[in-house]
Parts: structure tokens; C-alpha cells; sequence
């Protein structure tokens, strides 16, 4: 339980009288010797009139004679108005305090106030030490407390992730017990459950950066799509976008922020296992009529009718593979291998970006290598971006290339 009481402090301290119009002149002056606590106001209404002002003094004054601040700026008020000083009391309460403040004074001398969290639409995700388990539940209230109502539920990472989906187990430790919140993210909406899909904002610049190199018109293949954060806004700019995950409560969403951001005609979604995925969508069909005329979205705004066997056949062309697993993506590499029938194909070979963690042992050299292995190919120009540090000695990279031509062409 939080006493909250103990936080209530009674200062002593004094304050001066004055015309309120004097008061940014006289607030210049007393610059550093005014109150300056959290949340509390240095100037406040005098109640017996509504044309003066009181200006309270910090606790680094502590004599009514005004000693503790230089006389020189004494005399300058003086010249202003006649300078009359008052005892005053200020008493603070929780509310005046920050969380960082409140959980220093709560958590035991020497150990971090995890006053830091991630934020998901209306949810606060922590990450509480082993240490600091024993006090979560004070922990949850106060950052409850202080970021309600931007924060309306704290949640707590429980365990490591072990799922393939990458969802983490979470217990909610303060606010309403409710996982679906939304998020605005490149100027699209996404919607989810965090406690069933895979999230995670600090890609944000990640997903701006690969998706900025998509032109309109362009063919994307998403393989683990999680809930869209590449494939809405890849589809927002007009392109094309097939996007798989494995996890259907991730595809159910992917489809709902795919209507709710008004792209639902140019992104086709599947689950399946991104090998069979890749594998599925260049099988060519037997009948071409299976590829109905249907209405594709082209460019931002605009409905054009077209054949989907002219606009959406991968087997013909894609640009962009996107590989976003970074634990497992580079196994799964190999699935490029004679992925792609010569006869069918039109334009140039799609760019793939895969991404991977770099650890202490690994070297752009040691990827690259489990990259052309996979291949059975040599890559040209590989493009490594460092996406961003995941913890001490582990980064997250993106390994971007064409797709080489020995490795996918199947020739018959
Ligand atoms: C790291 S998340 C990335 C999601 C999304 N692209 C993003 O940037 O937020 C990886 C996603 O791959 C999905 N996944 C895991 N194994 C898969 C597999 N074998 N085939 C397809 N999807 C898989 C997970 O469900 C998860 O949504």
C-alpha cells in the first residue's frame, strides 16, 4: 500500500507583496530566489485583493530582512513599490511530486527508480528488475498516479519471450485490465492487443526509413508482418503489398488496420509460415483466369480498375522482400533458393531485407557469409544499416540486397 501522507512536507517560508503589474518585473529581479518546487507556482493571488500579488521566496531565504538576497536587487524593488514581506506556508503533497522523486523516497537507498517505460497507446509497459520485484505493485501505482490519464493500465514483462510470435507475457499491475489500445505511427492508425501480438515502438524510425525507399506502384512482400507497421504505411504510398505472419491474432489485425487506414484493396494477407508463404506466392497458376478483374488502389486516393493478373502477380515481379525476424529471418534465406521461373518473370530481381541481431562473436562478415551459405550465391553490394542496440553487445542490423540471380532463377 502507498501511504501517500508521507509525502506531505510544511515549508516555512516567506513572501513579498506587490501591484500585480509589477510582478514579471519583480519576478526578473528575484530570479533564483524564488520558490521552485514541482508543480507549485511561485506567484499566487493575494484573497484580500484582487490587484496585488504575492511573490513566495525560496527556502534560501530565510531572514524577513531580506538579507540572503543581494542588496542591490533589494534596491531596485524598493524603487518599483513598497517591499513588504509576509510569512507564508506552502505545504506539498504526492501530487506535487514527479514518479522519479516518489519512488526514490519509496524503493531502498542505492538501487535505480524505474520511472521509465515504454508507452503503447494507453499502455505503460515495464520491465522491473528481480531486485525490485518485491515492490511492483507501489511501483505500478505511482507511474499510474503520475501519467493518468495518458496511462490507464501498467503492465510488467514477465519471463523471456520464448513463443515464436515474439508476444511477451505480461501481468497487469495497475489501471483496467484491457491490452487493445491504438497507436499513430507514420501518420497511420494501428490497432492491437499487446498482449497477443507482437509490438514494438522503437522501430518506429526503422519502419519510416525501409518504407521511405518504396515507390509507388511497387510490389512488397512482407513475410512476418506482425500487425502491418510496414505493410499500411507501404500500402498508404500505393504500393502493393503481400503480407504474411504466423500468429493469426497478428493477421486479424494486420486486416483490421488495413480498413481502418483504408488500404484493405492493396494488401493481400496470409498466415502461414513465411517459407510457405514466399513459396506459395511464385507458384504461377495453371489457369490464368483465376486472376479475376477486380478494383486495385492505386497511388493515395485514387480507385482505378485494373486486372489483378496485370497488378498483383508476384510470380511476374516483386521489389521488395521484407524480412523482419531478426532472430531467425537469415534461416530463412534458403526459401529464395530457384524461387523464381525465368519465363514469367519481368524486371529486375527483388532487393530482400533481412533482418538479424549482431552479437559480440558476429561480424558483417560472419552474417553475410550465413546469408550467401543459404544462398548458395555471392552477394554484391550488401547494405548493412544498424537499426539500434537491443543490449550490451547485441545490435539489430539490416542486411539489405538484391537478390542474386544464380541464387533464385529456376531455369526450364
Ligand atoms: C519481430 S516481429 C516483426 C513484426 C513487424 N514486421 C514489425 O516490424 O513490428 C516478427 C513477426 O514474425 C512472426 N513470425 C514468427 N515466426 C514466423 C514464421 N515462421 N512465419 C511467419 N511469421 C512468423 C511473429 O508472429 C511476429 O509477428
Amino acid at each position: 500500500m502507498l501511504d501517500t501522507s508521507k509525502f506531505q512536507v510544511e515549508l516555512k517560508l516567506f513572501a513579498i507583496r506587490l501591484p500585480r503589474e509589477l510582478c514579471k518585473a519583480a519576478s526578473d529581479l528575484l530570479h533564483g530566489y524564488m520558490l521552485d518546487k514541482p508543480r507549485t507556482k511561485p506567484i499566487t493571488k493575494d484573497p484580500t485583493s484582487e490587484k496585488n500579488r504575492y511573490i513566495i521566496l525560496s527556502e534560501k531565504v530565510q531572514d524577513p530582512d531580506l538579507s540572503d538576497i543581494p542588496s542591490e536587487k533589494i534596491d531596485e524593488l524598493k524603487k518599483l513599490f513598497k517591499v513588504e514581506v509576509f510569512p507564508y506556508s506552502v505545504t506539498l503533497g504526492y501530487s506535487h511530486w514527479g514518479a522519479d522523486h516518489v519512488l526514490r523516497q519509496i524503493l531502498p537507498p542505492g538501487t535505480e527508480a524505474p520511472s521509465s517505460f515504454e508507452t503503447i497507446g494507453h499502455i505503460a509497459h515495464m520491465n522491473i528488475n528481480d531486485e525490485l520485484l518485491p515492490y511492483k505493485d507501489v511501483i505500478a501505482k505511482v507511474i499510474y498516479d503520475k501519467n493518468y490519464p495518458k496511462i490507464q493500465t501498467v503492465v510488467n514483462k514477465v519471463g523471456c519471450i520464448t513463443n515464436e510470435f515474439r508476444v511477451p507475457k505480461f501481468e497487469v499491475l495497475a489501471g483496467k485490465a484491457d491490452m487493445t489500445t491504438e497507436i499513430k505511427q507514420f501518420g497511420a492508425t494501428f490497432k492491437l492487443d499487446y498482449g497477443l501480438v507482437y509490438w514494438n515502438s522503437r522501430l518506429e524510425h526503422e519502419h519510416i526509413r525501409l518504407v521511405s525507399q518504396f515507390k509507388e506502384g511497387e510490389t512488397i512482400c512482407d513475410m512476418f508482418a506482425g500487425i502491418g507497421p510496414f505493410v499500411i504505411p507501404a500500402a498508404k504510398k500505393g504500393c502493393l503489398v503481400y503480407a504474411n505472419d504466423l500468429n493469426p491474432y497478428s493477421v486479424r489485425y494486420l486486416r483490421i488496420n488495413a480498413k481502418i487506414n483504408n488500404v484493405e484493396d492493396c494488401v493481400k494477407t496470409y498466415n502461414m509460415d513465411a517459407r510457405k508463404f514466399i513459396a506459395q506466392l511464385m507458384v504461377v497458376p495453371t489457369c490464368e483466369t483465376q486472376c479475376a478483374s477486380t478494383e486495385v488502389r492505386k497511388g493515395k486516393n485514387m480507385r482505378i480498375k485494373a486486372s489483378v493478373s496485370v497488378d498483383t502477380k508476384p510470380w511476374e515481379h516483386v521489389d521488395h522482400v521484407i524480412m523482419n525476424l531478426p532472430a531467425s529471418a537469415l534461416q530463412f534465406i534458403d526459401s529464395f533458393r530457384g524461387l523464381i521461373r525465368r519465363k514469367f518473370w519481368k524486371g529486375s530481381l527483388p532487393w530482400i531485407h533481412c533482418y538479424c541481431f549482431m552479437k559480440l562473436t558476429d561480424t558483417r562478415e560472419s552474417i553475410l557469409s550465413e546469408a550467401e551459405s543459404a544462398l548458395k550465391a555471392r552477394i554484391q553490394d550488401p547494405v548493412f544499416h544498424m537499426v539500434r542496440s537491443v543490449a550490451p553487445h547485441k545490435d539489430m542490423y539490416c542486411l539489405s540486397f538484391k537478390l542474386p540471380e544464380e541464387a533464385c532463377i529456376w531455369e526450364e
